[in-house]
């Protein structure tokens, strides 16, 4: 029979329309994420939820969807998921890994080179009707070619990213729990402690999920191992960096400047931060292009239709679920 599904803000039209061919649903169309107390009143009495990475998915949000047997979240990310619960009340979970890696790694160069070279901050300033012409130390920027660029977190999404710097005759260092011997061969890395990176990249790229171990990687510690013309991109999830320390980082040079796509207290930014030339701050944007978005859509319906039809959703990330049913 139809499924009633429930999905937490709207997405692109043609998973949607999938969803509807099939399923009955309900869209928040409000545009804005839900408040807690309305999740946990609109999850009710549904069989699966196509949540967001703004959505928190607690053990208190899938006991009010008592019944529910999936949860697919519109993200590659799924720290608001808190998973261990999920799998104990048997209700799976999906993501929607692959359709984002080159997105979101060209956004970490779009930022890179943003950062490096000054274009919103020059752009501004023409805006402003400052410029008087062209002038031999106007916005002077950081070099990009030939410099040295260090990748924490050698997944799929750093793997796309490194694999670009070739092509801008640049070095490539990486750091990860472990080796990885595909990005030394697809990227020509060369893997290197965290400290390492740190001290020898002109620029530094995070790549990593957000998990315990990651929270925080960086902060006053590590920026004080980075050159003072470093620049910091981060495109994966905001609380990887103390934005605290950043922020002062950014304010005293000891870094040279940071492209932010996340930040630790999304939508909030940390203090200070907003007023820094040297920062870029972009709203969480890295998988915003029309095709991706809507490939997010297509897997996230794509999951819910095959838990549907008793099949193992194809990106599940508790499988022990399904095999237990
Ligand atoms: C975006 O941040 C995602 O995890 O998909
Ligand atoms: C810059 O515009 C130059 O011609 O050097």
């Amino acid at each position: 029979s139809r499924w009633n599904v429930y999905v937490t803000n709207e997405i692109p039209k043609p998973a949607l329309d999938m969803l509807e061919e099939f399923c009955d649903m309900e869209v928040n169309r409000t545009g804005k994420v839900l408040e807690k107390s309305v999740l946990l009143e609109k999850v009710k009495g549904r069989d699966a939820v196509l949540s967001l990475l703004t959505d928190p998915i607690d053990a208190e949000v899938m006991d009010a969807a008592k019944g529910a047997k999936i949860f697919a979240n519109y993200a590659v990310g799924f720290n608001n998921i808190d998973i261990p619960a999920a799998t104990e009340r048997g209700i799976m979970v999906s993501n929607t890994p692959g359709v984002l890696t080159d997105t979101t790694a060209e956004m970490a160069w779009a930022l890179l080179f943003s950062t490096a070279r000054r274009v919103v901050e020059s752009d501004k300033y023409s805006r402003m009707g400052k410029y008087e012409g062209w002038g031999p130390m106007l916005f002077l920027g950081q070099q990009v070619m030939n410099k040295t660029v260090g990748v924490i977190g050698a997944g799929r999404i750093g793997l796309s990213f490194a694999k670009r710097a070739k092509a801008f005759d640049m070095k490539v260092l990486y750091s990860d729990v472990a080796a990885n011997p595909e990005f030394e061969k697809e990227a020509d890395g060369q893997y290197v402690s965290l400290e390492t990176l740190l001290q020898e990249s002109d620029f530094v790229s995070v790549h990593t999920p957000l998990l315990p171990e990651t929270h925080h990687l960086l902060g006053e510690r590590e920026f004080k191992l980075m050159k003072n013309t470093a620049i910091l991109i981060n495109t994966s999830r905001g609380p990887v960096v103390n934005e605290a320390a950043l922020v002062k980082a950014l304010q005293t040079g000891e870094i040279w400047g940071a492209g932010l796509d996340v930040y630790e207290f999304e939508p909030e930014f940390a203090p200070g931060l907003l007023e820094l030339d040297n920062a870029i701050v972009c709203p969480h944007i890295a998988s915003a292009t029309f095709e991706t978005r809507t490939k997010m859509g297509i897997i996230a319906v794509t999951n819910i239709l095959a838990a549907m039809r008793g099949e193992l959703p194809p990106t599940c990330l508790n499988p022990e679920v399904f095999k237990k049913n």
